[in-house]
């Protein structure tokens, strides 16, 4: 059983003003619970967003943290850094996670990543190729993404046509398929479909961002029958 103590402290209206999809924060609080953080290290954040689960791996455990996003700018995501007082121990950076990472290798204590994997992480070589070097041996790694409950191989089902596009879809997979691509550089590796599912979608689909209102009708035709999120956790090999 998770306990979600830790998000529920923060403040609804900023994290309802900064959700790019199903509550970030709750899905790092659970798969967190799954993995040892402690204060001295260093984390990669990877696919931070608007770095809402930077902000908990600080306030939370102390790490320093460094928060990598594509669609989001560095300076944004700084300011928000400033405004819930954490800049003093996340660096904000902008880069794409499918090209060189400016990282050393071994640099990282830890990796997490939610809702932001499936985009760049669903093939059998990012990790090998773009993660591994920067990650030390033994070190945490914690993922959550959104999935299917089946695998569909890409197809998209008849209810979920007019909500979803092909290269979307494409990222979306089941535990089975994850396992096949994630296993193998995990000890310890363990992988579900998130306790948090239901909470997270509806905290998103409660917010004004207008995509959450198109998700709406997307849930409800999908009616619990397709769409998960899944966590992966375990220690790099
Ligand atoms: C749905 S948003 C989720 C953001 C945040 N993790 C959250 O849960 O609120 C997906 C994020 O993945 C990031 N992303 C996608 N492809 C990426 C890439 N190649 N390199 C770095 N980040 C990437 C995007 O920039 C975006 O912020």
């Amino acid at each position: 059983m998770y306990n979600y103590h830790r998000t529920e402290k923060y403040d609804k209206r900023f994290l309802s003003q900064n959700f790019m999809g199903p509550n970030a924060m709750l899905m790092l609080d659970e798969i967190t619970q799954c993995v040892e953080l402690t204060k001295e290290m260093r984390v990669l954040d990877l696919g931070c967003g608007t770095g809402l689960t930077s902000v908990f791996l600080v306030k939370e455990y102390g790490v320093q943290t460094f928060a990598v996003d594509l669609w989001i700018t560095a300076t944004d995501n700084y300011k928000r850094f400033l405004q819930m007082g954490v800049d003093d121990l996340v660096v904000p950076i902008h880069a794409d996670a499918t090209v060189e990472l400016p990282f050393a290798d071994e640099y990282f204590d830890a990796l997490i990543s939610v809702d932001s994997y499936h985009y760049y992480g669903n093939n059998d070589d990012y990790f090998e190729k773009h993660l591994k070097s920067l990650i030390k041996k033994g070190a945490p790694v914690a993922i959550a993404i959104p999935g299917t409950k089946q695998e569909m191989n890409g197809i998209i089902p008849d209810a979920l046509k007019p909500f979803l596009d092909d290269e979307g879809f494409a990222t979306l997979h089941c535990i089975e398929w994850w396992t096949q691509i994630l296993e193998k550089h995990l000890d310890d590796f363990s992988i579900k479909e998130m306790d948090c599912t239901d909470t997270a979608w509806s905290d998103w689909l409660a917010t004004d961002n207008p995509i959450a209102k198109q998700d709406i009708d997307m849930m409800k035709a999908d009616n619990g029958k397709y769409l998960n999120l899944i966590s992966v956790t375990g220690k790099r090999k």
